[in-house]
């Protein structure tokens, strides 16, 4: 038994499933501008529009990093870097879709495969949680501020509504009505564009990445003029302790940086563009980050910075007003893209999986009309508006950080095992240095995961205890690897319909579905 949980799927296969020529596999269409575009858009989101302020100003299980946030983002940024460099070695290697789960199945085993899949849940599922939240708290201000506040009970998610919130809400049956409209409606309405087809879902992500981007510039070239050096005294208040602490909190800012390996199947040149993409990312976003919580911080203490909507408190205590209406609407728009990439990133996990017989085959299912992967798309907006409606927004992010940690962890490692047990498997890219980035990889995640607070790796703990059950429950047994295909066969799966190609469309890239 013990051998089956590390059974591995031979690389080989995963190329001929990848390969044009396989009857399930996805188009290559896409180049390195769409994958900077699809990785801004995942990236950019509520961690620097809402994490960044929690992170300087301290709160909850969190100390303050105070302005020395701006090392806390060069700290992830770092540590997320020489985990891109894992994945780009793994991207260039199996340029198939599945992400971090797919690389995990062909060196560490069918078991870690399946718990980096229930992690990547958490970054991309959860991860959906915590910005439809933050997305609902800048919603909410605008109405305020346009004269329409919305009633509370319909503002707060459920386990985060205080006592007074929950007496004053409407009940029904005895039981308090308190959850979080809007944070359930934009999940929603995103899940019915991604349902109707790709090509609505890429116009409107290359939109947003445009403004999302003009946003954050606006908010440095309207700040920089004010800017009051005395605000970055004390630049550290509780020291490495705090920068550390702030790290933890604002690795919620770079989540998402490794989106685009889950498009590597329908990339035109996976071995050069996948690295270089997720590194013009990196980049790009620590630098705007850096820009963005350097002028925050130094427009208002440190201290004010801990609301739902930090930039917009920090231009309206500037009496700036206008600046922080346009803010708002901005960082709205830009966790709109994180929302969108995210939701139609889940489900293509699920694809994968579903292909892999770890899920059943309805996880593949295809609507005739639109072409697209409807019922998991569908499952997955129900299941993340529900949580939006009802989850705590700090337990929601930390969830998300450290299940993407873990998934980071296990890629580095991964590349180790290749290294030494496969030694002849070589890709286009390969990451430099080993074993002292892979190393130095999995030691910063470990570094930020230890910033978290202790009950995190509890909850952390229990999502692994379920997600191992689920595994011996189902798909321990329903592995296709529990009936390998002869070599050269690239035939699909027993009850998988050959006619389910997914396509990629224009500047996303995720799919749609071929008619046969
Ligand atoms: N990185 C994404 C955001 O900040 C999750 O919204």
């Amino acid at each position: 038994m013990l051998s089956r949980l590390w059974r591995v799927k031979d690389i080989e296969t995963l190329k001929r499933e990848a390969s044009a020529e396989s009857s399930n596999a996805l188009k290559r269409t896409l180049k390195i501008k769409d994958l900077v575009a699809l990785g801004i858009g995942a990236v950019i989101g509520s961690g620097i529009f809402v994490t960044a302020g929690l992170a300087a100003a301290g709160g909850g299980d969190y100390i303050a990093a105070g302005p020395a946030v701006m090392l806390s983002f060069i700290v992830v940024a770092v540590a997320c870097l020489f985990c891109v460099l894992c994945y780009a070695e793994f991207a260039s290697i199996v340029p198939a879709a599945g992400s971090a789960y797919t690389y995990a199945y062909a060196t560490l085993g069918e078991y870690l495969a399946w718990l980096i899949a229930w992690n990547l849940i958490l970054e991309y599922g959860i991860g959906n949680v915590a910005v439809a939240i933050s997305w609902s708290g800048y919603f909410g201000s605008i109405c305020a501020n346009l004269g329409f506040p919305l009633p509370e009970w319909a503002m707060y998610s459920y386990f985060a509504a205080p006592p007074e919130v929950i007496a004053q809400a409407p009940h029904f049956l005895g039981i308090p009505i308190v959850c979080n409209l809007p944070a359930i409606g934009i999940i929603l309405f995103l899940t019915a564009v991604i349902i109707k087809g790709m090509r609505e879902s890429a116009t409107l992500n290359a939109i947003l990445v445009v403004l999302k981007i003009l946003i954050i510039l606006l908010v440095i070239v309207m700040g920089m003029g004010h800017i009051d050096v005395q605000n970055w005294v004390p630049f550290a208040p509780n020291g490495l302790a705090g920068i550390q602490a702030g790290a933890a909190l604002v690795f919620f800012a770079y989540v998402g940086v490794d989106a685009i390996t889950a498009v590597a199947e329908e990339t035109e040149n996976p071995g050069r563009d996948l690295p270089l993409g997720m590194i013009i990312t990196l980049v790009l976003c620590t630098l705007l980050y850096m820009a963005a919580a350097a002028v925050l911080t130094g427009m208002v203490p440190y201290t004010e910075l801990g609301t739902a909507e930090p930039m917009a408190t920090a231009f309206n205590m500037l009496h700036m007003p206008w600046v922080a209406a346009i803010i708002s609407v901005g960082a709205m728009v830009s966790m709109a893209a994180v929302l969108l990439v995210f939701q139609i990133a889940q489900p293509r996990i699920f694809f994968v999986m579903a292909r892999d017989g770890l899920l059943p085959q309805s996880f593949a299912a295809v609507h005739s009309e639109f072409r697209t992967p409807h019922l998991t798309i569908l499952w997955t907006g129900i299941l993340v508006a529900l949580g939006a409606g009802f989850m705590d927004l700090g337990v929601v992010i930390d969830l998300c950080n450290i299940g993407t940690l873990f998934a980071f962890i296990l890629v580095c490692v991964g590349v180790l095992v290749l290294r030494y047990k496969m030694p002849e498997v070589r890709g286009k890219f390969r990451t430099p240095l080993v074993p002292w980035i892979p190393i130095a990889g999995v030691l910063t995640c470990l570094y930020l995961i230890a910033g978290m607070p202790v009950m995190t790796w509890v909850r952390f703990g229990l999502w692994m205890v379920v997600g191992s059950v689920i595994y011996f429950a189902y798909g321990y047994r329903h592995s296709t690897l529990n009936n390998p295909l002869p070599q050269g066969e690239g035939a699909p799966a027993e009850g998988e319909s050959s006619s389910e190609t997914l396509e990629s469309s224009s500047s996303l890239g995720a799919g749609e579905v071929e008619p046969a």
